[in-house]
């Protein structure tokens, strides 16, 4: 397992190209199971999760091929990486293997594509997660209520559509938690083939659900509230190929935003959509963050006082719980007490006790975190316990004084694509050590 060394203290200045969302780029790659023509997908990154997900569509009958990297295409920004071929020629399989399943949850996205085009899914169940329970109660409630039937037999959820085709209703799709992204995508790709009209209430509203409808749309599919509570589909009798640039990665921005704050730095952020992030740029601005936007270009530029804050994590548009961990680096050094509240995954707080080990006084309480701020971190050897508990780490030991190693850093890969590279080329000082072998 790699491991991250870096040398604290670091003043991050300079240019970074944001990367096409991996959350958008899941649901989407699975999406190319709805058709058996090509799907040309634009700007998915490079990220041991997205290979995760390409290998699973594999298994299921979809050729991939992705091209080398040219410098533009169609859209804005630039291709970091080359388009992706999605073709599917052969529909006989229909199982997730745990195998698959277990290194990356997302895997569940195929369930209602393959239900919907395949008639049948059988998906492991994918277990326990760093960051709490994650239930799919609410994917299967929604595609029951299109006619889906469900049994779960040896740790698999086996799924058939009786009648070979769903059915379009009315249905409320929130939880306890409130709505759900990835059940949300899952129901409304189900509705896209569904016989009649669907009706999503209570939808989450995510930018990533909204970037899958509208590639659905491209696709042939009549959706229309895509990114609303309220989400209106007309079925279709089939889906065409399309092609489709994916949205950026607005936590991948949202964190260097942090990157910039905590190492008092000066960052230009590009190929970033700002309107994602507004609740973490109202919350930046609080801490003391001076953001600037031209286009496509945020820059960010941090005074050296962190000002303390309340922060509660919500479902979009509020903040997302994909940057509290990040944001609790920043404030551990805040100049007072800070309150952060997590209502999304109430358990997702295993960054605290790492954080702590590097000098921060940090104290739970159920679902908040009580974040005294001190004058400095120091390095220290953590682990990186989940993808963005890992972020929050590498943001606290640039700016720490002295050396951290951060263990078990495959975390990071599976969601930031180059991260070390990114940050290495505006200042930070960071080495990957696989095993005990440094490379460059
Ligand atoms: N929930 C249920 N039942 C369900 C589904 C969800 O109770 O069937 C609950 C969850 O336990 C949670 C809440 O509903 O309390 C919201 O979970 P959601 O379903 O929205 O999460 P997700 O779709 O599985 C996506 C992202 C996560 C991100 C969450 C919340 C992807 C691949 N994953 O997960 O991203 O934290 O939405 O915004 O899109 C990450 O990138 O690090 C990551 C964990």
């Amino acid at each position: 397992m790699d491991s991250l060394i870096i040398q604290g203290g670091t003043r991050l200045k300079g240019k970074i190209e944001i990367s096409g969302s991996k959350n958008s780029s899941l649901p989407i790659v699975a999406a190319a199971l709805m058709t058996t023509e090509k799907l040309t997908l634009h700007g998915v990154p490079r990220l041991s999760d997205i290979d995760s997900m390409l290998k699973l569509i594999g298994e299921l009958g979809c050729h991939v091929y992705r091209h080398e990297p040219k410098n533009r295409s169609v859209g804005d920004g630039p291709d970091l990486n080359g388009p992706l071929d999605l073709t599917v020629d052969n529909e006989k399989n229909c199982e997730a293997r745990y195998d698959i399943v277990k290194t990356m949850r997302a895997s569940i996205c195929v369930l209602g594509p393959l239900l919907a085009k395949r008639g049948k899914a059988i998906v492991a169940l994918p277990g326990g997660c760093a960051i709490g329970d994650r239930p799919v109660d609410l994917h299967t409630r929604g595609l029951m209520k299109l006619g889906a039937e469900f049994r779960y037999e040896n740790g698999n959820i086996i799924g058939e559509v009786p009648n070979g085709r769903l059915k379009g209703c009315r249905m409320y799709l929130g939880g306890a938690q409130g709505p759900t992204v990835l059940g949300t995508i899952n129901v409304m790709c189900a509705a896209a083939l569904a016989e009649g009209e669907t009706v999503l209430v209570g939808a989450a509203c995510e930018p990533e659900v909204w970037d899958c409808g509208e590639l659905l749309n491209k696709m042939g599919a009549k959706i229309k509230g895509h990114g609303s509570p309220e989400i209106r589909i007309e079925g279709v009798d089939a889906l065409r190929g399309a092609e489709h640039r994916v949205i950026p990665d607005r936590i991948e921005c949202g964190t260097f935003m942090i990157a910039a704050a905590i190492t008092n730095g000066e960052l230009e952020l590009k190929h970033c959509n700002l309107d994602h992030l507004i609740a973490v740029v109202d919350r930046l601005e609080e801490v003391g963050v001076k953001f600037e936007r031209q286009n496509g270009t945020i820059f960010v530029n941090a005074s050296r006082r962190i000002n303390p804050i309340e922060m509660t994590t919500q479902p979009y548009p509020g903040f997302p719980t994909d940057i509290q961990a990040q944001l609790m680096a920043l404030l551990s050094i805040g100049d007072g007490m800070s309150v952060i509240t997590e209502r999304i995954f109430p358990d997702r707080f295993l960054h605290v006790g790492e954080l702590n080990r590097m000098g921060a006084r940090i104290r739970k309480e159920g679902p908040t975190a009580i974040v005294h701020g001190v004058k400095e971190l120091q390095g220290a050897s953590v682990m990186a316990s989940d993808l963005r508990a890992s972020a929050a780490l590498v943001l606290a030991a640039m700016a720490a004084r002295g050396t951290t190693r951060i263990d078990r850093v495959y975390h990071i890969d599976r969601g930031y694509e180059k991260i070390e590279q990114k940050l290495n080329a505006v200042g930070a000082n960071i080495q990957r050590i696989k095993g005990e072998r440094a490379v460059a």
